[in-house]
């Protein structure tokens, strides 16, 4: 959120993050995400209903769909904590931490507005015993698309992660990044996870772009968002079948996972549905 001369808030990609967590809080039986109510506001509500309206309505599943894939994923992996992290890059206000039974030691990376904000709010909700009590460490970064911030990051990243086997998710960011550092991103996270550690991640194929859906989204970050130019990025799935150094060891759609979580809500529909389809890789070796 950046603020006009006069002090008004002219809004950002950050604030997508308050809008698909109004998507995972309409649904908590499909997203699993009990606490996601918890951090929904008004004028959040209203422009994800905006966004509802203009991109598509079945936006909010979707967003559902992939958190239940993610968590499911991450309790998994956690219930050997034990020398285990877990990272969530671009983590916006998700809550998998506090969704966790497991404490396993936790890092959320985003931003400097969201990670002051949520760490504000998660103080009162903690103190209020709303949330349950989780270690986290914030570490904020101002531009995952800028080289020297990156290197930054995982300066402080390596540091902390050491041996530790990692789950490092990446969820609803890469469409906002430069394919340039989205592949940088990945070779940084190539150097510090050790074998057996997992990456979650999340992306348009490039053939999504041709989707009347996908381009009604652009407009969105664009208008709505005021992101001006915007350029969304894609992934070839080829990208994560070839990643260096990891196999791929699941791979889910919307379509597919709309059918498991919920027959009656299921998804059939290829053309009004936007696939961000989602990985699980395993790091093969360091
Ligand atoms: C759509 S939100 C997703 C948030 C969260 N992962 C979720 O699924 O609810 C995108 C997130 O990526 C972060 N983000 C996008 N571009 C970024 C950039 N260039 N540098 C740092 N963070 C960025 C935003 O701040 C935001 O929290």
């Amino acid at each position: 959120m950046h603020r006009t001369n006069k002090g008004q808030a002219i809004p950002g990609v950050d604030v997508s993050a308050q809008v698909v967590n109004c998507f995972r809080a309409k649904y908590p039986n499909i997203s699993l995400d009990k606490f996601a109510h918890l951090w929904v506001t008004e004028p959040a509500e209203k422009l994800a209903n905006r966004y509802l309206e203009k991109v598509g309505e079945t936006e909010d599943l979707t967003h559902c769909l992939r958190h239940r894939f993610f968590l499911e994923s991450l309790q998994e992996f956690s219930v050997a904590a034990k020398n285990r992290v877990f990272i969530n890059i671009g983590a916006g206000f998700t809550n998998y931490p506090h969704l966790l039974n497991t404490q396993i030691r936790c890092c959320e990376v985003d931003k400097p507005s969201i990670i002051k904000e949520k760490q504000q709010r998660l103080q009162q909700l903690q103190a209020s015993q709303q949330l349950p009590d989780r270690e986290i460490l914030f570490i904020p970064t101002e531009d995952l698309n800028n080289p020297n911030k990156r290197k930054k990051l995982f300066n402080s990243l390596s540091k902390w992660v050491g041996s530790c086997q990692s789950f490092v998710l990446i969820e609803g960011v890469v469409y906002w990044l430069s394919q340039e550092s989205t592949y940088s991103l990945f070779k940084h996270l190539q150097q510090i996870q050790t074998a057996g550690s997992l990456l979650a991640v999340n992306a348009f194929k490039p053939r999504e772009s041709s989707k009347a859906i996908f381009q009604r989204l652009r407009s969105f970050s664009e208008d709505d968002y005021c992101i001006k130019n915007f350029s969304p990025n894609t992934l070839n799935e080829r990208f994560h079948e070839h990643l260096a150094g990891y196999e791929l060891i699941k791979c889910a759609n919307y379509i597919n996972l709309s059918k498991q979580a919920n027959e009656a809500m299921a998804l059939d529909d290829q053309e009004s549905a936007l696939e961000e389809d989602c990985y699980l890789l395993r790091k093969l070796m360091r």
